[in-house]
């Protein structure tokens, strides 16, 4: 089969596309016949082996798996011993949970996992929408609904709006009747106005920590201004919910603003500062597909490529600047 290579840690210059050997399932495992993945900048930080620490998992020299992407979508086209319930010709789509299972990641044109890591597809998505909702979808709800917590008319503001992330945390904020502020470049701001922003804030000509404002939610995806600022922009009683960051470096990743939140909930006293880990299961997503159903959420997708042009996909993912989210179709 044709899959998404990398031999050594680096950047998207290193991506090839490989014949590797078919996976063939274990017990408890599905192959699926891969129909379409998205990136997240999870597979960034794989392919470059940031933080260092990583690679005592992932391999100190070299990679140990060599392929990329984590969310998939496709049809089930074997089960292995005791999988009962998918059967071939289920269309399934999730998140690979096991990165470092030794198994071909979901840019390829067969995956094997465990069969609790897909979830049937519901009726009426495309296999592209499906294979964008798995990580940003599933963390931009843990960080609305779970630590959030966003009651009607509260007012929180979403730093990063316009990423994969950020354009279903605006809509699943507007879906609570939130009063949304979406921090995002300006080139961005219409889609994540029609997303559901009220207001949107270009960060290049704004410092949404100089308002006078108060918000009851800040919801942050980019640690592009540090605790202390944010603290003054944030209710008494307030919740900061960190995702993630535009900062990373080999030796900490995004480890620096994490830490610096961390410490921050400690002194921060009637705020609650909380860091979100995304663990998607099966029922997570079922879930985020209930809120499809009901109209909360739509998936958006910024850009689109073949399997052939996985290397530029990346390199665009690499800018830090993707907007919605970047699917390859296979
Ligand atoms: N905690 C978890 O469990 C978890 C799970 C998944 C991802 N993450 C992390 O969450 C973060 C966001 O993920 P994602 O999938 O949304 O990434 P993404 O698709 O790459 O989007 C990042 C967004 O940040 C915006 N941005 C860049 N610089 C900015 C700045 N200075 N101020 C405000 N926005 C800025 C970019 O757009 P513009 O600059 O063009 O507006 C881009 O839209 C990443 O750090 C990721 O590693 C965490």
């Amino acid at each position: 089969m044709k899959a998404a290579i990398y031999r050594e840690y680096g950047s998207a210059d290193g991506v090839r596309i490989e014949d590797v050997p078919t996976p063939e399932p274990g017990p408890g495992e599905v192959r699926i016949r891969m129909r379409a993945a998205s990136l997240n900048p999870a597979d960034i930080y794989m392919l470059r082996g940031w933080p260092y620490m990583l690679r005592l998992q992932s391999g100190l020299r070299r990679p140990k798996n060599n392929g990329i992407g984590l969310d998939f979508a496709g049809e089930v086209e074997r089960v292995g011993e005791g999988v009962t319930h998918l059967r071939p010709g289920d269309a399934v789509h999730g998140e690979m949970t096991t990165p470092f299972s030794g198994r071909t990641r979901t840019i390829a044109e067969y995956l094997c996992l465990p069969a609790t890591q897909a979830a049937k597809m519901p009726p009426g998505l495309s296999f592209e929408e499906a294979a964008a909702l798995p990580v940003a979808g599933c963390t931009a709800m843990f960080a609305v609904r779970n630590f959030g917590g966003l009651r009607p008319g509260q007012q929180v503001l979403i730093n990063g709006a316009g990423g994969g992330i950020g354009v279903h945390a605006v809509q699943l904020a507007k879906h609570a009747g939130a009063i949304v502020t979406g921090v995002c470049s300006g080139e961005k701001a219409s889609m994540v106005r029609e997303l559901g922003a009220d207001r949107t804030i270009d960060y290049r000509r704004e410092d949404f920590t100089a308002e006078d404002i108060r918000y009851d939610v800040m919801i942050d995806l980019a640690s592009s201004r540090s605790p202390k600022e944010c603290r003054r922009v944030l209710a008494p009683d307030g919740r900061f919910v960190w995702v993630g960051s535009v900062e990373s470096s080999p030796f900490f990743g995004p480890l620096r603003p994490l830490l610096r939140v961390a410490l921050t909930s400690q002194v921060a006293r009637g705020q609650r500062w909380d860091t979100v880990t995304n663990t998607t299961t099966s029922a997570d997503l079922g879930t985020l597909v209930g809120l499809l159903a009901e109209g909360a959420l739509r998936p958006v997708i910024g850009r689109r490529y073949p399997l052939a042009e996985v290397a530029d996909a990346i390199r665009y993912m690499e800018t830090g600047h993707a907007g919605g989210k970047i699917v390859i179709a296979i």
